[in-house]
């Protein structure tokens, strides 16, 4: 696969085009535009591998070219072996995932996968999930409610720089029960990345309010413990789950929580704070250190309002690098606005 190595792709949001462009010029200066359509960006590399490159990147990988038709994509598949998983994806429209017609998102990639299966029975495998070292071939088309602009076709060889679904991650719908959208941001993040809270395990949520993040750790069995001044829907405050696991709300900002009224410890911290990144650090800070070592995981969101944050993230992901992970992946998942999420795990 030597030449096929020379071009790389990334997925990403089409409004994020310039900041992933602006990071990948300082992190892989090697790297030189090719084309672009949005919500995909690739580009000439000298050396191949771009894991974590880009903060802006939700799937990446190989280019292996064009194609118009499934023979055109079955030819160019003729790159990645038999059974390699087959990930057939649209790219992200101009709107953030949970504003599209669900009925319409989605129909163009589905389509396209079940005529690439029927056309080459047994030549991929079964499911869409893929585990560590699997190739993976990437089949990309626009959106379902924009125009067809043909089929890009790329791979990549599975690890924990990937998500293992199509596009690293879908869109997950919110429920009709979930009391905000952050419902479908936690849960991206935890597909995405396959850090898997636990039934029984403990977290501490720092601006939970009105509660979609809390209300699905809940529904996965954890005790939450909520943190926000703002008032928690009713479904969170009296939630009873089915192991007994409960919320906790702590309506006081993050800066004035008594650490007697924490949990010992607790396995999991999220931060959706609506603060610039610079000050909801300090409150990360302070809540990885009171959970004593307990943490096996934390998904901070990190909000981008303007260019000044954008410039700050090397120096932010110098302090989160110093939070004593053993590995940090940054993601911008399909629900995000102007926010990115940072995944911490020990
Ligand atoms: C995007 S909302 C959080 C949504 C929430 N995660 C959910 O799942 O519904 C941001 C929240 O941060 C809270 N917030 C802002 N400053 C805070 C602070 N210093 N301490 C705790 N919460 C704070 C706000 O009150 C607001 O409810």
């Amino acid at each position: 696969m030597s030449f096929v190595d020379a071009f790389v792709w990334f997925t990403h949001q089409p409004a994020s085009a310039s900041w992933l462009k602006r990071e990948l010029a300082d992190k892989r200066p090697d790297l030189r535009f090719a084309f672009s359509r949005p919500g995909l960006t690739t580009f000439k590399a000298a050396r191949t591998g771009v894991d974590g490159a880009s903060s802006f990147a939700r799937a990446h990988g190989h280019s292996l070219g064009r194609a118009a038709s499934v023979d055109d994509v079955l030819a160019l598949a003729a790159a990645v072996p038999a059974g390699a998983v087959l990930h057939v994806f649209e790219r992200d429209p101009d709107r953030p995932a949970d504003e599209r017609d669900q009925a319409i998102a989605g129909t163009r990639a589905a389509a396209l996968d079940t005529a690439l299966r029927a056309a080459a029975p047994g030549r991929f495998g079964e499911g869409v999930e893929a585990r560590a070292g699997e190739h993976v071939l990437d089949v990309i088309v626009a959106p379902a409610e924009h125009e067809d602009d043909g089929i890009f076709v790329g791979w990549h060889r599975h690890d924990a720089s990937h998500g293992p679904f199509p596009g690293g991650v879908p869109h997950v719908a919110i429920p009709p029960g979930a009391p905000s959208r952050a419902w479908a941001k936690i849960e991206e993040a935890i597909r995405w990345s396959g850090l898997v809270p636990r039934a029984g395990e403990r977290a501490i949520e720092l601006g939970s309010a009105p509660g979609g993040a809390s209300f699905a750790l809940l529904e996965r069995g954890l005790d939450v413990h909520g943190v926000d001044p703002g008032a928690m829907d009713p479904r969170v405050l009296g939630y009873v789950g089915a192991g007994g696991n409960r919320f906790t709300h702590h309506a006081v900002p993050a800066a004035k929580v008594a650490r007697k009224d924490l949990p010992r410890t607790f396995e999991w911290l999220v931060s959706d704070v609506n603060l610039a990144p610079m000050v909801a650090l300090k409150y990360v800070e302070r809540f990885v250190a009171l959970a004593h070592g307990g943490l096996r995981g934390a998904f901070i969101t990190l909000k981008l309002n303007d260019d000044g944050v954008f410039e700050a993230l090397p120096r932010l992901a110098l302090r989160i690098g110093k939070l004593g992970a053993t590995r940090v992946r940054y993601t911008q998942l399909p629900s995000h606005r102007s926010e990115i999420v940072a995944i911490l795990e020990r």
